[in-house]
């Protein structure tokens, strides 16, 4: 790893709180950080309440903790669970038992693949949904059905009657799918600054609002409860560095580690750096009249303007040593100058593989410029934070807490589950429903589960270890985590289902025409006569095509001509464009309408399906972010601690839930409250 801004830091950055009036936030109870966050209006009573029901066993064990835990504005409950739920023990029972017990769930979250909807007879809608549903389900309008899974009381009386089971289950799934309302801060957050909020779009302003106040806010309660002033905010995968850009400017001025692992990616940050004045650009010194006359020498004879011929005229006399500098304002040399109260930003290039972040720490405590004590080096205390911590990315977030002693809080917002690896192998015959993530036969080779990765999910022990087989999620229930099917409009769902719909049917045209074959998953489960046991047990080789030029989705013709001559001229898979070629090159447009034909009154079956995985997905999310929460957990040694509450509001960015853990204090920093408050 390497740091690509220059080894600069402020005296100010790492002062140490070493009494509790020396804390700039430490302004009372009534200051602005006591009250202008969304946790402000829980009170510590209830806070209070909450330890006494769920966590009474944890307070028991000291005065000092209690005292802490009442102290930090944390959520009532650490999981934002339905109310049905008497504490989180009794949520993580239920959820890990529902998640391995029900034969519905398991096949609508990694049982089945929309590829696959028309490649068996009967078909997916006809093994995968229970048979009471299906009249009810074919005759509801797609945009009706969606209500009646996410929004329609089902209290009420409903026309016509949905199956009772039907109701049964989505009550099932909202009860254990973790809440994601988001109320805003009562009080007006910081406005970003337009030269900050340059190339931010509306939700990355609303991301990076929220947030930077929220880490700010946690920061402070953490300085107040646990006198340990939060001296470094480490950012995991910064991007274009948005978040760590607004709290290094003003209000926050916080001092910002941004990790990333591009290094196109920290250019255009410094890039944007300059712009919002967080860095100044590279000076170069130049004597203007020698400049521009070397300049004028480049320029064709006769071309010369008239400013241009007054300075040939009267020329300047250069030294014979005199050498112009014409090299373009480089942003790896921008100068970032740590100044008493203002923020400041270094960057770190490199991927992080873990949450060992012993390279970084290093890095900062060498810092020559910082408040070093007798043996030359600095005490930084940092929090991780990230958002759109994409896959493993978060795993190695949270686990940052417990692997550094240096690392006093953790705040990660995840991303992109299908991008998390699996630790637990492949599936097993306890997992009966689960197909196993396939290889694309057009895509770089994976053996995701084969490859049993410790960085991968699940984290806690709790889930590697749920009933000896573990949890797992292969790769189609990750993928369908990252849906965000509340905020599905009309016109979007309506346009996805036709993408869908095609891929499904061109992929039985590729079966039908020996592109690809099936796969049996267990041999053990075929029958004498070479016969499936089980419709879960087959599946069909995936074919990675991507988008389409958007006029390719207007019919289905177009979108299997497009698909053909993607596949046919894809330059990285020539063998595989060979054999697209030979099988699929001679189609002809009857052969494509016939299959339109026959496959599209089944478009409601695949849409309805569509929308129960997406739906039922939610609670795969909430088992995702379970885990991680239950890792921190794991650890009461080191973690004082830990919580998942919602940050953004769903509508403008769906991942919206933090996960947060703070560090057990050393005993030599507890604050001491009076005893009335215990
Ligand atoms: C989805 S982007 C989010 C960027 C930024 N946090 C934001 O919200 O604007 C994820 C970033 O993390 C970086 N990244 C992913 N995995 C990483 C790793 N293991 N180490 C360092 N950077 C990583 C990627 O390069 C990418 O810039």
């Amino acid at each position: 790893m390497s740091s690509t801004s220059p080894p600069t830091s402020c005296t100010s950055r790492f002062r140490r709180v070493t009494s509790c009036a020396e804390s700039p936030y430490r302004a009372g109870s009534d200051s602005a950080a006591w009250t202008d966050s969304t946790r402000s209006a829980r009170s510590s009573a209830s806070a209070a309440r909450a330890c006494s029901r769920s966590d009474r066993a944890e307070a028991s064990s000291g005065d000092v903790e209690l005292l802490a835990r009442l102290r930090m504005r944390r959520p009532d409950k650490p999981l934002p669970y339905a109310d049905c739920w008497d504490s989180p023990e009794a949520y993580v029972e239920q959820l890990l038992e529902f998640s391995t017990t029900s034969d519905t769930f398991q096949i609508l979250c990694g049982g089945v693949h929309i590829l696959d909807f028309f490649t068996n007879d009967p078909g997916i809608f006809q093994v995968a949904i229970p048979q009471d549903w299906q009249p009810y389900i074919l005759q509801c309008e797609p945009m009706r059905f969606l209500d009646l899974l996410m929004r329609d009381d089902l209290d009420a009386v409903l026309e016509p009657p949905p199956p009772e089971s039907l109701v049964e289950y989505i009550r099932t799934i909202r009860k254990f799918s973790l809440a994601r309302e988001f109320s805003p801060t009562k009080e007006k957050l910081p406005k970003l600054t337009r030269m900050v909020s340059v190339g931010m779009k509306p939700k990355k302003i609303h991301e990076v609002s929220n947030f930077a106040n929220y880490v700010d806010t946690l920061a402070k309660d953490i300085a107040i409860d646990y006198h340990k002033e939060i001296t470094h905010f480490v950012d995991f995968g910064s991007g274009q560095n948005y978040l760590g850009r607004a709290l290094a400017s003003s209000p926050y001025n916080r001092q910002i580690i941004a990790v990333e692992g591009r290094e196109h990616n920290i250019v255009s940050a410094k890039e944007l750096d300059m712009h919002a004045g967080v860095s100044e650009k590279p000076r170069v010194i130049r004597n203007k009249k020698l400049y521009m006359q070397k300049l004028d020498s480049m320029v064709p004879e006769g071309q010369l303007d008239e400013r241009a011929l007054k300075r040939a005229a009267n020329p300047a006399k250069p030294s014979s040593q005199y050498v112009p500098d014409f090299r373009p304002i480089n942003v790896s040399e921008a100068i970032y100058t740590p100044e008493d109260g203002k923020g400041f930003i270094r960057y770190i290039e490199g991927r992080l593989e873990s949450g060992d972040l012993a390279d970084v720490i290093r890095q900062v405590e060498h810092d020559p410029l910082a408040d070093a004590d007798e043996n030359g080096r600095n005490d930084p205390s940092l929090m991780a934070i990230s958002i759109h911590s994409c896959g493993n990315l978060s795993h190695h977030g949270i686990r940052s807490l417990v692997l550094n002693p240096r690392v006093q809080a953790i705040a990660i917002v995840g991303c992109c589950y299908n991008l998390m690896t699996e630790k637990l192998g492949p599936p097993t015959y306890k997992h009966p429903y689960m197909r196993p993530s396939l290889q694309a036969l057009n895509g770089r080779v994976v053996r995701e589960s084969e490859r049993r990765d410790p960085q991968g999910f699940p984290m806690s022990d709790r889930l590697c270890s749920y009933n000896d087989a573990g949890i797992r999620l292969n790769i189609t229930a990750r993928m369908m985590a990252c849906q965000a099917p509340q905020n599905w409009t009309e016109a979007e769902s309506d346009g996805f289902f036709t993408r869908h719909f095609y891929r499904a049917v061109l992929q039985k045209m590729f079966l039908d025409r020996g592109v690809i074959n099936k796969i049996c998953h267990n041999d053990k489960l075929t029958n004498d006569d070479g016969s499936y046991q089980s419709p879960f047990n087959v599946s069909t080789n995936p074919v990675i095509i991507g988008s389409l030029r958007k006029s390719c989705y207007g019919s289905f013709k177009s979108y299997v001509r497009g698909a053909i001559t993607k596949l046919t001229t894809n330059s990285e898979y020539h063998e595989y464009c060979d054999i697209i070629g030979e099988k699929m090159l001679d189609v002809t447009d009857e052969e494509i309408a016939r299959y339109e034909e026959s496959y599209g009154p089944r478009k409601r079956e695949l849409s309805a399906v569509w929308s129960l995985m997406a739906f039922s997905a939610i609670v795969t999310e909430s088992l995702i972010v379970t885990d991680r929460w239950l890792f921190l957990r794991q650890h009461p040694d080191l973690v004082q601690d830990s919580w998942v509450e919602t940050v953004f509001d769903y509508r403008e960015s769906p991942r919206n839930l933090v996960v947060v853990g703070v560090k057990r204090p050393t005993p030599t920093s507890v604050f001491i409250e009076p005893r009335q408050y215990t």
